[in-house]
Order: structure tokens, then sequence, then C-alpha cells
């Protein structure tokens, strides 16, 4: 079995000496091993770095690369690279970069020049030669040790796949030289591979696939902003970059510089075509992603390579079509996916004997898919879908046929860009008649399903993500480390039942009961961290929450959130793995009157958490996540009373393409939102809704739950055996906030701030769902950015406290 991922690996062979560094290479210098280049200003390296391809220790292929890098980003994230078509592997001799005899720049290794700068040279004599210095901006620079204007040569001349602050994409109009992005082949490949950026002559940047298919374009430049991309304009939301358009009669070109140069940030074309832009994030020491192009994966040409089903609902998006297997597996795990996938059983096209029962290809229907657009569906006069099944079947270069409205159409050779939508078309596949024949008794491993199967029903709601993960879980009786470079920012472990059983001194010491299991603590005995590990008791249920864990917060990371260690499945066995809490949920500290209460000032750093983390999973992540069960037992603090949301067992995920998601209700009464007791479609607004009732728990110290307070049986003279979500809606429009506040504070409390949250708090419980904030709101009522408007009433909640006592 081969090893799952192993993609860029973290150079320890380079690890940073960290002998001050310095930014300039001179002749008679070399640099090799792990010394590096650091910019002066400490934000990029240059050095070798080293790549691994491939599973078994013993194939696998180690590649030194010479790189640019940013140096205080622990996972490795080359920004440019020299010698993309030229690694150098193996061999005794390292690689050495220096400045030549020439003033060019060479790397040499076994004696031989692998890479070398191609410049014209011109130095006066006279003692004077070239040096080269990594400048601030992340660009290395060849030029006059004299005179730094004099530049020969500079990496942001030749990027690779990445437009870093201060380079140009463009072209100069009297050379006709093009600076474009070039995506890399794999994650362990940097050989150019077939996306690219560009700026066209109309001025708008394009992607395109093989310089040749442009498959998504920003919209030409309209003095402040590309107009497919009107985010650029600052209109919504802050700005983090000042945008420089040049259209002179030199050259063309685009360029961004950051209007805070110590931020990180990232902006680069992936391996599989999309345009990504992401921060880095030092508390969640992970990438942010800020936004891509085009937003669907899907939307990338043949991003999936030829005879696959790309699926935009997923962390892994593409699927091989049935009757076909993924053409090289090694590839595919390093997201290189050019080779699509090949058939299982040739065509019987051209056989004598084609015609003999049961011999002749058959054809498979699949439905709800955009058809592909690579070959041109070619019309003939087919009136019928069995003749136009016969046009196919007649030549043997036809792959597949559709018939619709608009007649008949077939397609030849290879099947590119087949996306799986929602009411879309049917295309018939066709395959050999004995591949039709088996799909009955078997399933191919190399086909979407693995060994897990996934109910319809899931699929349907775009639950699918993950497929990847859940061909690890299919695999995961071995244990290995499984760290999935950067879409997500995966980087969780199997774990095997045993060292779990070890770990945990055999599940002795209980932390409490989650949904659907309970869980433990334990210590990882590797690195001593402690570790909160839950075991899933009931074999069905189980199954599905296990999976909306590992699918949901397996694959973001957020301060705010709790984070997953990783998992273990074998047999009957699901078990998750966390970080521990040392301060254990919230409910603890806010409901039991006995030990420590929690300073207003905690209180608020825990509302803007939870607010933080809500709003990333809605609106800061590739799909949409809805919690569905936020509540004070699933808020869990840290040793500084961080708060991160845990519980992603009854998740849901809404595609980008969906606006709401039926489901079943889940969650707890109490934190219900209004919506859900009705049976409608839920959109995160439910989230909104709970985190509303939390709220106003953290404000009184209190369960708004009538069950609860009546539990409180010493204090019912001041809140008139109100509601108190109403009670709060009440004393908000009356003036007088000081009375809802936990006691147990004793007035230590700023008023300011208690009048805000209570605020926004009964802006988040009002029954209609589109007057509630978005989370993203929450956070800037929250951190003081803009100001909530006095909320009116909550009528639904209104009518129930007065109607009755509710209880
Ligand atoms: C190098 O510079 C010389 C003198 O300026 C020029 O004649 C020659 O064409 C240049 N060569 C290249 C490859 O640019
Ligand atoms: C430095 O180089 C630039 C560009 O080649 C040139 O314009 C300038 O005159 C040079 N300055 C000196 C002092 O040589
Ligand atoms: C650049 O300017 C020229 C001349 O004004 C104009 O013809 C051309 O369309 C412009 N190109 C872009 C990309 O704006």
């Amino acid at each position: 079995m081969r090893l799952l991922v192993l993609t860029v690996l973290l150079s320890s062979l380079h690890a940073l000496s960290s002998s001050g560094g310095t930014d300039t290479l001179s002749s008679g210098h070399a640099l090799a091993g792990d010394a590096r280049l650091v910019s002066s200003n400490g934000k990029f390296a240059l050095g070798f770095f080293q790549t691994t391809a491939g599973g078994k220790s013993s194939n696998s292929t180690l590649s030194l690369y010479l790189g640019i890098w940013f140096n205080k980003v622990p996972k490795l994230t080359p920004v440019w690279t020299a010698n993309v078509d030229n690694p150098v592997t193996g061999g005794t001799s390292p690689p050495e970069l220096v400045v030549s005899g020439d003033g060019n720049l060479i790397i040499s290794a076994h004696g031989t020049i692998i890479w070398r700068t191609q410049a014209n040279i011109t130095v006066d004599g006279d003692g004077d030669d070239t040096v080269a210095v990594l400048s601030d901006n992340g660009n290395l620079v060849l030029r006059s040790s004299s005179n730094a204007s004099d530049v020969f040569w500079q990496s942001f001349d030749h990027p690779t796949d990445t437009l870093l602050s201060g380079a140009k994409i463009g072209r100069n109009k009297v050379s006709g030289f093009i600076r474009r992005i070039v995506s890399r082949k794999s994650s362990a490949d940097q050989a150019p591979g077939v996306y690219s950026a560009e700026l066209s002559l109309l001025g708008a940047i394009e992607l395109l696939w093989r310089s040749s298919a442009v498959y998504w374009s920003s919209g030409t430049w309209n003095g402040r902003f590309f107009g497919s991309i009107p985010e650029m304009s600052g209109q919504s939301g802050p700005t983090l970059c000042n945008y420089t358009f040049v259209n002179n009669t030199q050259e063309v070109y685009f360029s961004y510089t950051l209007l805070d140069e110590s931020m990180i940030f990232h902006n680069f074309l992936d391996v599989s075509g999309q345009m990504h832009t992401r921060i880095w994030s030092d508390l969640a020491q992970d990438w942010i992603t800020a936004g891509t192009q085009p937003k669907d994966p899907c939307g990338v040409y043949a991003t999936c390579g030829p005879f696959t089903v790309c699926n935009g609902d997923g962390d892994t998006f593409c699927n091989c079509m049935k009757g076909f297997s993924e053409t090289s597996p090694e590839n595919w795990e390093l997201e290189d996916r050019t080779g699509g996938c090949i058939r299982n059983t040739p065509l019987n096209c051209g056989d004598a004997d084609r015609n003999q029962t049961g011999m002749a290809d058959k054809f498979y229907s699949m439905t709800n898919i955009r058809l592909p657009q690579n070959t041109e569906g070619s019309q003939n006069n087919a009136s019928s879908a069995d003749e136009c099944a016969q046009v196919c079947l007649s030549n043997c270069s036809c792959s597949a046929y559709s018939y619709a409205v608009g007649g008949c159409s077939i397609w030849h050779g290879e099947l590119l860009n087949v996306v799986a939508e929602d009411n879309g078309q049917t295309l018939y596949l066709r395959l050999a008649a004995k591949e039709v024949q088996g799909w009955k008794s078997k399933r191919r491993s190399g086909m979407v399903i693995g060994g897990v199967a996934i109910g319809a029903g899931i699929a349907l709601t775009g639950f699918i993500l993950a497929v990847v993960i859940l061909r690890r879980i299919g695999k995961c009786r071995s244990s290995h480390t499984v760290d999935k470079n950067d879409r997500g920012g995966i980087g969780i472990i199997a774990f095997r039942y045993i060292d779990l059983e070890r770990a945990t001194k055999n599940f002795s010491e209980k932390l409490g009961g989650g949904s659907f299991g309970s869980v433990f603590k334990g210590c990882l005995l590797s690195n001593s961290t402690a570790i909160a590990v839950k075991r899933l008791d009931c074999a069905h249920q189980g199954e599905k929450q296990f999976r909306a864990e590992v699918n949901s917060i397996g694959i973001i990371q957020h301060v705010n959130l709790v984070k997953l260690v990783g998992f273990c499945c074998e047999r009957g066995r699901r078990v998750l793995v966390y970080e521990h809490m040392p301060n254990g949920s919230l409910d603890h500290h806010i409901f039991q009157s006995h030990g420590m209460v929690l300073s207003w000032a905690i209180r608020y750093q825990i509302a803007l958490g939870v607010a933080r983390g809500l709003a990333y999973l809605h609106h800061g992540c590739r799909d949409c996540i809805i919690h569905c069960d936020i509540k004070p037992e699933n808020i869990l603090l840290d040793t500084s009373f961080v708060p991160k949301i845990a519980d992603f067992g009854m998740a849901k995920f809404l595609g980008r393409d969906f606006s709401r998601v039926v489901t079943t209700m889940r969650g707890t009464v109490g934190y219900l939102a209004p919506e859900w007791i009705s049976g409608t479609a839920i959109t995160p607004k439910v989230d909104v809704y709970s985190y509303g009732m939390v709220l106003l728990e953290i404000i009184s110290g209190r369960r708004n739950s009538r069950v609860d307070e009546s539990s409180r049986d010493d204090d019912d003279d001041d809140d008139h055996g109100c509601y108190f979500p109403v009670q709060v809606a009440h004393e908000l429009l009356s003036g007088s906030i000081a009375s809802l506040v936990d006691e147990n504070l004793l007035g230590d409390v700023n008023l300011e701030e208690v009048d805000r949250v209570c605020k926004v708090a009964c802006w988040c419980i009002q029954d209609n769902e589109s007057d509630r904030p978005t989370m993203g709101e929450v956070v800037r009522f929250l951190d003081g950015t803009s100001e909530p408007d006095m909320p009116p009433m909550p009528r639904l909640l209104n009518a129930m406290a007065g109607g009755s006592n509710l209880a």
C-alpha cells in the first residue's frame, strides 16, 4: 500500500543555522548546504530546499531546488524557484550557488552547471564585479557591486507561481517580453505546470490552460480595479494592498504593494489552476485563504484531467468516471492530475466480432452533469436517442454522446471538463460491455467510493468533501502520519487503536460526554501533549458524526476552533483525537456559582472569540459550514480562556451555490432558531441565533431556559418571572441594562460593553433570519469597528414569554 501523502517536505536539512544571515552573495563566496541569504528585513530567505515525491522510502526521490521562501513561515512555501527543470537528485556532492567569473549566477553540482542566469553583463573592469542581493520584497537581484541601480538580472523578471508584492505581471511592448505566473507541475515537482496567468493585450489578467484556453478573466482595469473583482475597490471590506496599473509606450503591467509590509501575503497559482490569495496567521500557525479565482475549483479548465468528474463541493473534487481509474495514483497524491483517468477495459471497437451478442460496447448514463467542452459536440442527423447511440458506436473514436432538445451530440477522444451539477444534463459514456456487467458485483478500488459507503443523501447535500480523507479512513489500519500540505491545512494523524489505548491508559480518565460518545483524557507519548480522545459508541450515528467531524474541523484551522489532532478507524472503532482544553467548557464557568467567577473582560474575550470562530466557519472557508449546535457545552476554553468551538458532529456544509440546506432538526432546545421548528431550510443564521442565546447566558451567568431558572429559587424578585431574552430586550429599550449582568460580578463590568453585547445578542435572536446580523457583522460590532443600532423586540419570544410561563 502506498504511503498516503507526502508532499513538499519541510527540509530539515536546512534548519536555519540563524547565524545572523546576510542578504548578499559576492563573487568568491558560495551558498551551499543549509546556508542561506536572508533579506535585510528578515522576511525572505534564499537557499536550497528539498521536496520528496512518492511513497515507500525505497523509491521516493529527493529533489533539491534553489528557491526563495518566507523566512518566518514554518511550512515551507517557495515563492520562487531557480532550477525548476533541473532539480539536483541523489548524488553525494551538494549543489552550490556562486557568482561566476563572467558575473552570472550559477548553480553547479557534480561538477556541472545545472542552472545559470543568462544576463548580459557589462562591468567597467577595475575590480568592479557583480553581487547577488536578496531584497526586502523577495526579489533576487544580480547587480553591479558599486552601483545598485545597475541591475543585470532579477528573479522578478522570471516569476514562478507567485506574484509577490512589488513584482509586475505584464508585458514589455518594445521587446515583447512577457512576465507571467506559471503553476507548478505538482507539489513535489517544481517544473512548470499547464496553467498560467498573464496580462492580456486588453489589460485583463487571464488564467490559461496550456497557454491556449482562457478559463478565467479578471475583467479589464477600470482605473481602480479589475472589472470582475469589485472587492479590490475596498467598498466591501478593508483593502490590504495598493494597486498599480501602468500602460505607457514601453510597457503595460499590473502590480500591488502591501499596505503593511510586515504582513505575509501569498498570491499564487496553485497546482490545480486556481489563483489563491492567502495570509499567514501566526496565531493559527497556518495559511488563511482570503480568496480564490475562479471561485469554483471546477471552473479551472481540465483541472481533473481527462475522463474525470469534477465536483466542487469538497476538498477532493476530482473523481474518475465509471469504468476508469487514476492514470497515476502517485501523481494524483501530489495533485498533479493532468494524466486524469484511463479505461479499465479497452473498447471493443474494431474487433471483427464486435457484434457478437453481449460484446458490443455499452453506454453508461451519467446524470446531472455539465457536458464536456473539449471536443465540439458534432451535430448529425440522428433523430432519436437510439440513433444517436448508433452514430457513436459506428465510430471508433467516439467516447460519449448526449441526446437532448438540441439533438444528438457526440464526443471523440478524451472527455475534459465534466462537472457534476444540480439539474445538469445526461451524458452517455461509452464503455466495454465487460465493464458495465462488472459493476453489479464489484466496485473498483480506483473509484470514488473506496471502502466507505457514502449515502446518496450525503452526497446531495454536498457532504462528500474529503474523498481523500475517506480514502485514508479506508486505509487507516496501518498508522501513517497524514500530512496534507496545504489545501485547507490538513495535518492530521491516523492513529492505531492500540496507541490510543496506551495514551489514555485504557480510556480510564473520563472528561465528559459529547454527542454520541464519551471523551477521555490522554497524553501523546511521542511529545507528551495532552489530548482529548472522543470514542464514538453507537455504530450508525457514530459513523455519521465521525465523518462530519473529520470533514469539517479536519480540514480547517482557526484559533477559535478546537483542533483535530487525528483520528482512528479500525474495524468498528471510530475515535477522534483533539487538543486538550485545560479549562473545560464554558458552561462550567458561567452556570456554576462555586469556584472562580469569569471576569467581564474574559467574558467579552470569549464572546468575541466565538464570534470570530463562527465567522470563519461561515465565511472564511471554501464551503460554508453551519455548526448547528452552538451552546456553552460546545465552547471550550484553553489555558488563557481563549474560546474554541468544539463538537462538529452536527455540522452541515453549504456548497457555494446553495444559500440554504434542508436537514433534519438537530441542535439543542433553548438554542434553536425558530426556522428549525417551523421546518424550513436553514442558513448559517441558525448559528447566529444560537450564538445570541449563548451571549445572553454569558451576560447573565444563568440559563435562558426556564428549566434551569426554576432551580435558582432565591432571586425571583428582580426578573419578574420573565424569560431572560425578553427581559434583555425590555431593559435595552428602557435603557437600564446594569440589572441584567451576572450578580457574581459584583458590578465590576464595563457598561458600554454590556450595552453593546446586549444589543448584539438581541439582534442575533430576531425571529426573522434576515434581520439577524451575519457573524462577520457581529465581529465588527464586538471589536468596535461598527456600531449596532437599537434592536427591536423579538416578537416570537415576546409572545412566548407573555403568553404563558413557557415551562
Ligand atoms: C549583450 O550586449 C551587447 C552589447 O550591449 C549586445 O550587442 C548584445 O546583443 C547583447 N546580447 C544579448 C543576448 O542581449
Ligand atoms: C548606475 O547605473 C545606472 C543604470 O545603469 C546608471 O544610469 C547610472 O549612471 C549609474 N551611476 C553611476 C554613479 O555610475
Ligand atoms: C494602452 O494604451 C494604448 C494607447 O493609449 C491603448 O491603445 C491600449 O488599449 C492600452 N492598453 C491597455 C491594456 O489598457
